[in-house]
């Protein structure tokens, strides 16, 4: 590669510019959010807020923080389009992983939409699994997909063969529509082929 991408971490001076990165790159999917940055991150502790630049220019960010006492959680994953699929969303990722490994948290978290393709496939690539759903007013009460990650564990074997089980639905053109408890007592991910989807 001809130019080397860095990752900073930065405060609230650029959370204006995040505010404009976010926009771009949700508002391709369709995606609005009515929450800033700013609000969104007011008073969490633990806040690690990361801009990866090319010379200074964003292409793009993450932040993320306590979410309650032993779990961390990451708000925000934004790449721009022309820099996707070179290893930075994974990169933003470890970052918070090792921070929040680090602080003792013992699970790491992120909500995502169908309507975004492939942040269920960079969670799964990274051993993150559903382990729940969400509605929101600031979000239209669109559908959103937690998925979770053991930070001081090693990943159990129920785990690993339900992520290989979600990636394989997925390649296959499905969604994501609920988790549930088994009879078992083990967390299963819902999936039905996409009726719908905005723009991919
Ligand atoms: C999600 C997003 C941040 C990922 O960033 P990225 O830098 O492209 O991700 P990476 O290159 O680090 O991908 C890591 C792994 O995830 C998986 N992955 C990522 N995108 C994928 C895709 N479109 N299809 C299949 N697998 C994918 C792959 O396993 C990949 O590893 P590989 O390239 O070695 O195969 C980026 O696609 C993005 O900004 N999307 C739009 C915004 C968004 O969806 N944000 C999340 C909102 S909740």
């Amino acid at each position: 590669m001809a130019f080397s991408i860095e990752i900073s971490e930065v405060g609230p001076a650029e959370y204006p510019l995040l505010d404009v990165l976010r926009d771009t790159v949700f508002g391709a999917f369709g995606h609005r959010s009515h929450n800033p940055i700013a609000a969104a991150l007011a008073d969490r502790p633990d806040l690690l807020t990361l801009i990866a630049h090319l010379e200074g220019n964003p292409v793009g960010f993450s932040a993320g923080g306590r979410r309650k006492p032993g779990t961390y959680y990451v708000n925000f994953l934004a790449i721009l389009p022309e820099y996707r699929r070179q290893g930075l969303g994974r990169r933003l990722m470890e970052r918070h992983e090792a921070a929040a490994r680090a602080a003792g948290y013992k699970q790491i978290e992120f909500n995502t939409f169908n309507h975004f393709p492939s942040m269920p496939r960079v969670g799964l690539a990274l051993g993150y699994r559903p382990v729940g759903v969400e509605q929101h007013a600031r979000t239209d009460f669109d559908l959103q997909i937690r998925f979770g990650k053991p930070l001081q564990s090693p990943p159990r074997r129920q785990d690993v063969a339900e992520i290989e089980r979600v990636q394989e639905a997925l390649a296959r053109g499905e969604q994501i529509v609920g988790v549930v408890r088994a009879e078992g007592g083990e967390l299963q991910t819902l999936l039905r082929p996409a009726i719908q989807s905005r723009s991919q």
